[in-house]
């Protein structure tokens, strides 16, 4: 394996799986396939079309998606049931290269009481399900749900099972969002130190957002050895949501000098995707959200708008440009300065002598201290009205 090999991120996307579960997020198969489009274009390595067996509305859309993407790799989601990895293997028929994930809990909270199952059990439930996939297709994930409160050793035993029965990707997801990033990039340290063929597998991130650290918990997961990551557009996912995509991706690309890793994501595809994600789910996406909210690239103080106007890097960290925004805004307020106020008449076509723009200056503090958004025309009212009395 070369260095930049080694170094390769795969972004596995599963917006229309997990993303699908957060409460008021269905998606009509139509929908599913224009954000199937976008996630292609923006180069993603798999896209997590559904859970086949779910209903037959799942499995159309695991289908359609499987027949009409063929450069991201598409993923329909199994329990550890026979029942389940047939459907899946059944909907992903037409994909140019198609991947059952099959899973199982692992955790003692789990096993005794969702699944009722004993350790062993579980063990011969993933020897089973994992084989059988592996009968069906070359490329399957088995993951360990609830893995950070799984027990270390029997972690181990678990992952040993899945890779010698032919699973090609292990995921070791932080289910409820319980783990701190240090603790999962130790659990990954762990089990790929101690596992026998560890190297057999890529080893899998899939974080949720309970605690606010579904991307530190990834990047530290990354840190670990894992080098797949499961996130999803806009962080939308069950409860607090998944691990956000754009937030990983940018962080990735813009702090290469501490994140020595890279994604083959078309980053400028990334304000485009989040817009579709959010007008078909319905969810907003909040103003001050990380690299897609709306005031991601917007600026109001007169400080920060002055540095702005001299040079975009004493405020922003990456261009709006590389996420496909199309420019920053310097948002007026009774907080912006006379630099941003004097590019904005030039910008509006206005050349003031010095008293007109001093009054103008000063009448237009004192509609900000008024009005909490001031737009364009306010501005030009503004100036109109001065040059009439003047
Ligand atoms: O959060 C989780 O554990 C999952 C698995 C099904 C991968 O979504
Ligand atoms: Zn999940």
């Amino acid at each position: 394996m070369s260095q930049s090999d080694a170094d390769r991120v795969y972004i596995f996307d599963t917006t229309l799986r997990d993303g699908e579960q957060s409460p008021g997020a269905s998606m009509t198969l139509e929908e599913k396939l224009r954000i199937a489009e976008v996630l292609e274009a923006m180069h993603v390595d798999v896209i997590e079309a559904g859970f086949a067996i779910a209903s037959n509305g799942d499995f159309e859309c695991v289908q359609a998606i499987a027949k009409q993407i063929q450069n991201s790799s598409i993923c329909s989601l199994a329990r550890a049931a026979l029942g389940d990895i047939d459907r899946a293997a059944e909907a992903l028929k037409g994909a140019a290269n198609g991947r059952i994930h099959t899973f199982i809990a692992t955790s003692p909270l789990h096993m005794e009481y969702k699944l009722q199952m004993q350790p062993d059990e579980v063990i011969e439930a993933i020897h089973k399900s994992v084989s059988h996939a592996r009968n069906l297709i070359p490329n399957v994930e088995w993951s360990a749900e609830d893995a950070t409160r799984t027990e270390i050793d029997f972690l181990c035993k678990a992952v040993e099972t899945a890779i010698r029965a032919g699973a090609t990707t292990i995921n070791l997801p932080d289910t409820v969002g319980y783990a701190t990033p240090d603790e999962y990039a130790e659990m990954f340290r762990s089990v790929i130190a101690r596992v026998p063929d560890a190297d057999k597998a890529i080893f899998s991130t899939h974080c949720h957002n309970d605690l606010g650290l579904a991307v530190a918990n990834s990047l530290a997961g990354i840190a670990g050895g894992a080098r797949q990551v499961e996130c999803t557009i806009n962080g939308i996912g069950e409860r607090a949501g998944n691990a956000a995509m754009e937030e990983i991706v940018m962080a990735i690309k813009t702090r290469g000098d501490v994140l020595p890793y890279h994604t083959g994501i078309e980053t400028k595809e990334i304000m485009r995707a989040s817009r579709l994600v959010s007008t078909v789910t319905g969810f907003s996406v909040q103003n001050n959200k990380s690299i897609v909210g709306a005031n991601a690239f917007a600026h109001e103080s007169g400080i920060h708008q002055d540095g702005m106007l001299k040079n975009a890097e004493t405020y922003e960290i990456m261009t709006p440009e590389s996420v496909g925004v199309t420019k920053t805004t310097l948002v007026m307020g009774k907080h912006s300065g006379r630099h941003a106020f004097a590019d904005k008449l030039k910008e509006l076509g206005y050349q003031l002598g010095d008293n007109a723009f001093h009054d103008c200056f000063r009448r237009f503090k004192e509609l900000g201290d008024r009005k909490k958004n001031i737009y364009d025309e306010d501005i030009i009212a503004l100036v109109d009205d001065e040059v009439a009395t003047a």
